[in-house]
């Protein structure tokens, strides 16, 4: 197991970019198979989704679009409860199969902002693909449709995900140590 240091923090490997790989394949292959004959919109939420974003639409064999978003609910490792729309939507959602692409469901807070604006826009449908859901602090009702893993209540870093603006390089995603 390797070992790194963000900041004051030192964090463990946790997932390996193999494991991470296979699982990001395995959740576009279902959205393969749920969408082959539509033209899916996806919404990638700003900073954190961008590799899981990037990897999963590669992934993908079907008609598809993308866009980015950028909200923010997070500083440091505790949530601030604070949600704010930086980047906003410059596509019609209006009768479009929406799937937004999230990099961890944490409290859920963020999404349950979010998600009531794009159900405003009417579209067709609406999913939610996550890398990352840690089930122990979730606190608002999200379903997540396509998940990658399931994780403990442990801060995490890597392949996108940052502490305080640093760690998003990594290819493998590391846990903060007890
Ligand atoms: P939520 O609103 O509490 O669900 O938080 C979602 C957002 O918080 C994610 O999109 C991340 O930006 C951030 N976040 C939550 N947990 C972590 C973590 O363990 N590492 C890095 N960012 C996190």
């Amino acid at each position: 197991m390797s070992t790194i240091t963000v900041h004051d923090k030192t964090f463990s490997t946790f997932l390996s970019a193999a494991e991470i790989n296979k699982q990001v394949n395995r959740v576009a292959d279902e959205i393969n198979r749920d969408y082959q004959d539509k033209c899916p919109l996806f919404i990638a939420i700003l900073n954190g989704s961008f590799m899981f974003a990037s990897d999963l639409f590669k992934a993908l064999n079907i008609n598809a679009q993308i866009c980015f978003i950028k909200l923010a609910s997070y500083q440091g490792v505790k949530s601030t409860g604070h949600v704010v729309t930086s980047i906003g939507l410059d596509v019609s959602l209006k009768d479009r199969d929406v799937v937004v692409i999230e990099d961890i469901v944490d409290t859920g807070k963020t999404l349950h902002e979010f998600l009531p604006q794009i159900l405003d826009q009417h579209p067709a449908s609406l999913k939610l693909a996550s890398l990352l859901h840690k089930p122990e602090s979730l606190k608002y009702p999200i379903h997540i449709d396509y998940l990658g893993f399931s994780i403990p209540n442990k801060f995490v870093v890597g392949y996108g995900l940052d502490y305080d603006g640093l760690g998003r390089n990594f290819k493998e995603i590391f846990q903060l140590s007890a």
